[in-house]
């Protein structure tokens, strides 16, 4: 069969790669894809917003399933348009997508279906958002508040105020860093201290399927300090959740989000991804993704054992609780490479050396391209993704540091702590 892949990064990277070996898959396409992706998929250059245009290329190269794997197709529409021409796809509506795509839809939606989430309020304006500081909601002028950006924003509308004061000025500067459009709405919460957890499930509109628990390291710089990224690192540790906090997850947040989205006419199918952050008082969602994250998806698939085919074909006929998904033991490790100026400018065009000298981890491209000369250059904020796995954590961090330690560009910037 073959498959079409939405997207250009590492995550698609990493499941063109899982698409490509699988038996069943003749031909594997991608679009836009990037210089990595090449490798393993035939690029193809449509946008993600292209909605006509993917379903177009579709329905005219005999693409018998589509993955799409970043936010911004979904939250267009991308699963009802194809769904409308017959075309078999994985993901959430439009409707669904909303989880994302508006986090004051989805603190509501949590506190409709008593979904356990940090308290919070949903403003329409900066000068609401301002008011609503002082309404005790949020403690007093020295609580800490969490200040978002309702709208989709790439990892960046989010900031962590210490006190009220900074909250302030977070609240005001919220446009210039997450754009206008999506700090259109604004979210107050209540800070929530303890560990974050990423558990990211397949679901077929009642039924789920959990992939192993994952931690990503957001922040730019070591000791998680500095500014938040798309991600720098993840691994995954199935010892990250105990098996009565991940029971605990799936009564009180999995389970009424599926109820929820069935009852409110928008039945989830396609990946859904749960920021968790387990506290003191239990497991509290901070967010829901409707696609898998990016650096997580690369260090979960390298553990998935089961064909991905077969999971897709699952997902789409409501079959997921019939099939027993394989993930190999142990854990797995991903670095990010990113370019020297990411988050804010990255710079491009810088040659990337030693990729071939890797053969213990497997090196997903983020954003890369080729130069003249035929050598892979920088082309992105994050670049390489460098993927590991082992028996242990230490044993995957260990050789993911090993072998990117092979690898080199001008400016690159890595984290040295993931998984510490
Ligand atoms: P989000 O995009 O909503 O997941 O937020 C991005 C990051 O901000 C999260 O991964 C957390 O590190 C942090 N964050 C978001 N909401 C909260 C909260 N209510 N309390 C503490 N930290 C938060
Ligand atoms: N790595 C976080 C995300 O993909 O949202």
């Amino acid at each position: 069969m073959n498959i079409l892949v939405v997207g250009s990064g590492g995550r698609e990277h990493a499941i063109c790669a899982a698409f490509s070996g699988s038996s069943r898959v003749g031909k594997v396409y991608c679009a836009n894809g990037n210089a990595g992706i090449s490798q393993v998929a035939e690029c193809v250059p449509i946008n993600p917003d292209e909605i006509q245009k993917l379903a177009n290329f579709a329905a005219s190269n005999a693409v018998d399933l589509t993955f799409v794997g970043g936010e911004t197709s979904l939250a267009l529409g991308i699963v009802d348009e194809f769904e409308k021409r017959g075309l078999r796809i994985i993901g959430p509506t439009k409707a669904a997508a909303e989880l994302e795509a508006s986090k004051a839809f989805s603190k509501d939606f949590m506190a409709r279906h008593a979904v356990p989430t940090a308290r919070y309020r949903n403003a329409d304006s900066t000068r609401a958002a301002v008011a609503f500081l002082n309404d005790g909601v949020f403690g007093d002028a020295h609580s800490p508040v969490v200040v978002k950006a309702s709208g989709l924003a790439a990892g960046k509308g989010v900031v962590v105020a210490a006190n009220r004061i900074e909250a302030v000025e977070a609240i005001q500067g919220l446009a210039s860093i997450a754009g206008e459009a999506a700090a259109d709405r604004i979210v107050l919460e209540e800070c929530l201290i303890g560990k974050e957890v990423s558990l990211i499930m397949f679901a077929d509109g009642e039924d789920f399927a959990l992939m192993p628990p994952t931690r990503d390291h957001k922040r730019i710089g070591e000791s998680e300090t500095g500014p938040n990224t798309g991600g720098m690192g993840t691994f995954t540790d199935d010892a990250l959740l105990s098996p009565e906090q991940t029971e605990q997850v799936i009564d009180e947040i999995i389970k009424p989000t599926l109820k929820g989205c069935i009852e409110e006419g928008f039945p989830f199918r396609g990946i859904l991804f749960l920021g968790l952050m387990m506290t003191y008082d239990g497991p509290k969602l901070l967010e829901y993704n409707v696609r898998s994250g990016d650096p997580e998806t690369q260090s979960i698939l390298v553990r998935l054992e089961t064909d991905l085919v077969d999971v897709c074909e699952a997902m789409l006929d409501g079959r997921l609780s019939k099939i027993d998904i394989k993930w190999k033991p142990g854990c797995s490790a991903t670095v990010v490479l990113a370019a020297e100026g990411y988050p804010y400018s990255p710079r491009k065009g810088d040659v990337i050396r030693g990729l071939a000298d890797v053969t213990e981890a497997i090196v997903f491209h983020a954003g890369t391209a080729r130069n003249e000369a035929g050598e892979f250059v920088t082309s992105g904020g994050r670049v390489l993704v460098v993927t590991a796995t082992g028996d242990t954590l230490d044993a995957a961090l260990s050789t993911a540091y090993r072998e990117l330690s092979k690898i080199s560009f001008e400016g690159m910037q890595f984290r040295r702590d993931i998984g510490r």
